[in-house]
């Protein structure tokens, strides 16, 4: 079969005939039973998963307040690694992680493989070090960290003693630490010495040290040791990780904890102000993760799983650590980038581990797309079962590319949508039951209740664009933004009457699959990673040369959008390259490199309504187009768009 943009793809017969759900009708079938009965649905569902107590009701829902399996008590960690140990599954491989630096064949230096029971023993330990450093359950854990597998440890301790945590993307700067550890009100931070990234080091640790001299609230530091690189020690706070685990005892049973007791906070941005505080709790979630990683990855016990993303974002909380566990597969875990020593070390490894589920992000598909096929080429991906993407819009092409080269045409794709918020896949083909369509996120996952309407609330007609919104709580749903109810009301369940916002824009076709168009706030996407406006202005203007700064996302062919930055500057301040790199790398220190604005306009005004609003729309028409021709009779000084257009030329 070839390759196909406007073709529709049916689940390989083979693959529908060994997958959970095997065919369109009983996709509809059971969608309909979610839908019609979700109660009986979920409980259904979550019988399947460990609780010490079962709970007394499925779902409290007091809009937009839901709680999940009410009265329950169970333990993410036990679910993850007692069950799967008592399951049989102790001695089967969890975690096979393999570290950056290799070889110039790209042999790695760094293996390690933890069974589940090695696994457990480890997180217990750790577990145990964290209650002896005097930690209890409730208290908020910062985890900075590599991609090894003392993440995965460590956050599986906080889960086991019932601490919360709050991953912090290791691509995050100081600054972005400090905002998160004073909103969290965290005294504990998990670290390492550094961590590997494209052969170098990253100071993680030296950043940790940075950012708590800008709050004062951190009495601890578990170091890791990683990459032996010379860092800054406080006795009086600082502790290396070998040191406290040297001692404690592999047993830790496991805290049995509330159904909604905090599972961890995660912070994303947002249209407005600071990033906020996903919050996400217990046993909803879990089940959510566990459900829907089994369905939409077709997860069977001989799985060799592997998810690209970093822990540091939702993906890798979900569909690296506890989706993946909680279904007893094997997970694939690597440290570093995708292009070292060259851009052959992501097929190699699953090349090396026979890989047989693949995850990824578009933005990394288009980046090997424009390395050419001798890379994957050169490797044997005969392993490989069926691929996933996430967190961007995929365009057709990328699409294609994906199905042909790295899936042989033989590999149903599964683009799956959600966000942060929505703890775990919301819209996605199941493989082996719904055809899919290159671009197209297709169907919602069981108990989805979603929809496009207008902004009035009204469901359009097929083809016609409209807001996203899910109108049925579900388990895996965010239970608030940490410490601002009013946030979380208004950013999430006041646009749309009686419904959950998603911030996104989609069509709906024919067949009621959903094509995801993008935000229709003021967040933007770079390579997958979510970053709001707000921020990267504010770090602008931190700036002393900086009077005023509008950032906008537009159309980049490898990173699905990139930033640009119009900025008007300050008294004698002049503009020029100069400059332009200088905020370019304030930006980077500021937040972090993701962040950083591709490109900085300078301008004399920034074009605003009579209300003071500035107007993206014109700018992102500008950096898009190099022209401005839209509707301009709302703008309060018309000589701005003049002098936008004169900067331009
Ligand atoms: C976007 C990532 C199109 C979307 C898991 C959403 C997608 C935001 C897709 C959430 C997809 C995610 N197709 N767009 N398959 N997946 N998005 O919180 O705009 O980092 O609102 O979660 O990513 O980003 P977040």
């Amino acid at each position: 079969m070839a390759t196909d943009v406007s073709a529709t793809y049916p689940p390989p017969s083979d693959f529908a005939a060994q997958a959970h759900v095997k065919s369109m009708e009983q996709y509809r079938e059971q969608y309909q039973q979610s839908i019609d009965n979700p109660e009986a649905y979920w409980a259904e569902v979550a019988a399947d998963s460990h609780f010490f107590e079962k709970w007394s009701r499925v779902l409290e829902w007091n809009p937009p307040f839901a709680k999940w399996y009410v009265g329950a008590k169970t333990n993410m960690s036990y679910n993850c690694l007692d069950l799967q140990i008592e399951r049989g599954r102790g001695d089967h491989p969890a975690i096979i992680w393999e570290g950056e630096p290799a070889e110039a064949d790209g042999t790695p230096k760094d293996q390690r493989t933890l069974t589940y029971s090695q696994l457990r023993d480890e997180v217990c330990k750790f577990a145990n070090a964290l209650k002896a450093q005097g930690i209890k359950k409730g208290d908020r854990i910062t985890l900075y960290m590599p991609m090894v597998p003392e993440l995965a440890i460590a956050m599986l301790a906080c889960a086991r003693i019932g601490a919360p945590h709050s991953v912090i993307f290791g691509g995050f700067s100081a600054q972005a630490i400090a905002d998160r550890l004073q909103d969290a009100d965290s005294h504990v931070v998990i670290t390492a010495d550094g961590g590997w990234r494209r052969g170098n080091v990253v100071p993680l640790k030296a950043n940790v040290d940075e950012a708590c001299g800008m709050v004062g609230n951190v009495k601890k530091v578990i170091v890791l040791k990683r990459c032996e690189n010379e860092i800054a020690w406080h006795d009086e706070r600082d502790v290396w990780w070998h040191d406290v685990v040297a001692d404690a005892s592999t047993d830790c049973p496991a805290e049995q904890l509330d159904a909604e007791h905090m599972l961890f906070l995660l912070y994303t941005s947002g249209s407005t102000g600071k990033p906020k505080g996903i919050l996400h709790t217990t046993a909803g979630y879990m089940v959510y993760t566990r459900h829907t990683t089994k369905n939409v990855f077709d997860l069977h016990d001989d799985d060799v799983y592997w998810c690209t993303a970093d822990i540091g974002w939702i993906t890798g909380h979900s569909y690296i650590v506890y989706g993946p566990l909680q279904n007893g597969v094997t997970n694939v875990m690597y440290e570093g980038a995708p292009n070292f020593p060259d851009w052959a070390r992501f097929w190699q490894i699953c090349q090396r581990y026979k890989v047989t589920k693949f995850y990824t992000a578009p933005t990394a598909i288009r980046a090997f797309m424009k390395q050419g096929e001798s890379f994957c080429g050169q490797c044997d991906l005969s392993s490989l079962k069926l691929l996933g993407t996430v967190g961007e819009p995929i365009n057709p092409a990328a699409w294609t590319w994906y199905h042909k080269h790295i899936g042989g045409e033989r590999c149903p794709i599964v683009d799956t949508w959600w966000q942060t918020e929505t703890g775990g896949i919301m819209i996605s083909p199941l493989p082996g039951a719904v055809p899919t369509k290159p671009g197209s996120a297709t169907l919602p996952q069981f108990g989805i209740d979603a929809a496009v309407v207008d902004a009035q609330g009204n469901e359009v007609d097929a083809n016609e664009t409209g807001l996203l919104i899910v109108r049925k709580p579900w388990p895996g749903m965010l239970r608030g933004v940490y410490g601002d109810e009013a946030r979380y009301r208004k950013q999430y369940w006041s646009t749309i009457e009686n419904a959950y916002f998603t911030g996104d824009g989609v069509r709906r076709d024919e067949d009621g699959y959903f094509w995801i168009i993008g935000r229709v706030d003021d967040v933007i996407k770079v390579s997958g990673h979510r970053l709001g406006t707000a921020e990267i202005e504010s770090a602008l203007v931190s700036h002393e040369s900086v009077a005023e700064a509008a950032v906008i996302g537009y159309p980049d062919e490898i990173t699905g959008e990139a930033v640009a930055a119009f900025v008007t500057l300050k008294g004698d301040a002049q503009p020029g390259n100069d400059l332009e790199e200088t905020l370019r790398k304030h930006v980077a220190t500021t937040l972090g490199a993701i962040a950083k604005p591709k490109t900085v306009r300078f301008t004399e005004g920034l074009p605003k309504t009579r209300s003071g609003k500035i107007m993206r729309r014109l700018l992102r028409e500008l950096a898009t187009t190099g022209r401005i021709e839209g509707d301009i009779t709302t703008l309060e000084d018309l000589t701005t768009v003049a002098k936008l257009r004169e900067s331009e030329s």
